[in-house]
């Protein structure tokens, strides 16, 4: 489902006829700096994303970064990061685009959130006309989101980097994400 371009996301044990959370993608504010930073995974995914703080850190000295904050309704409820090289001056002749970090807070996941915001960030991606793929990696490990890419499209590269997975998502033939892959 979608409003406006925005992926519409039923929160679990939803019921019929109550509201459905609209997943939006928004620039961080110094105002909403310390809510994005407070947001965290759980103890057991901490090996697999850096805190939002790291991220923000890293983003101050990359000219590459590309990032949001992801809302659910009017709630702060992840973080998002892409390594964009198009940010370059100026950009390399075939530049590439990578997820570069992703979460949902711990209290947000589950539900759907998740692939809502993925959804727009490859429509992002895909806006821009400069990218053929958009690239991922993750940290082989159990509870890792392998099967959450797997699942939004992305494909195997056979790469490993730094001991990191790296998948792939075409942006060349396939369709983005439909709107019923929101709605599980
Ligand atoms: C991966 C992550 C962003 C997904 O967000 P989310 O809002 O929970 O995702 P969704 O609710 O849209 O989940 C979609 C489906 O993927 C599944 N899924 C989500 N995370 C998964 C994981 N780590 N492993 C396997 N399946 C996962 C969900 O179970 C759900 O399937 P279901 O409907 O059959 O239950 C979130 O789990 C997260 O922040 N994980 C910790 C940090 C992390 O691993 N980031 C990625 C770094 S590369």
């Amino acid at each position: 489902m979608s409003v406006a371009g925005h992926a519409v996301v039923m929160p679990k044990g939803h019921i019929p006829g109550t509201r459905a959370v609209l997943v939006s993608l928004r620039e961080i504010t110094s105002e909403t700096v310390r809510q994005i930073t407070r947001l965290s995974v759980s103890p057991e995914q901490q090996r697999f994303v850096a805190s939002n703080a790291i991220s923000l850190a890293e983003a101050l000295f990359s000219p590459n970064a590309w990032y949001r904050a992801i809302y659910a309704g009017e709630s702060p409820a992840g973080f998002v990061m892409l390594y964009d090289e198009s940010l370059r001056t100026p950009p390399p002749p075939n530049p590439q685009a990578a997820l570069w970090r992703f979460m949902v807070d711990t209290q947000f996941q589950g539900q759907g959130v998740g692939t809502a915001a993925l959804e727009q960030v490859i429509a992002h991606v895909r806006s821009k006309g400069l990218f053929s793929s958009l690239l991922v990696s993750y940290v082989p490990a159990p509870g890792c989101p392998e099967k959450f890419y797997l699942r939004a499209g992305f494909r195997h590269t056979g790469r490993v980097d730094g001991g990191e997975v790296v998948l792939e998502l075409s942006l060349n033939a396939n369709a983005p994400l439909t709107s019923s892959t929101l709605l599980r």
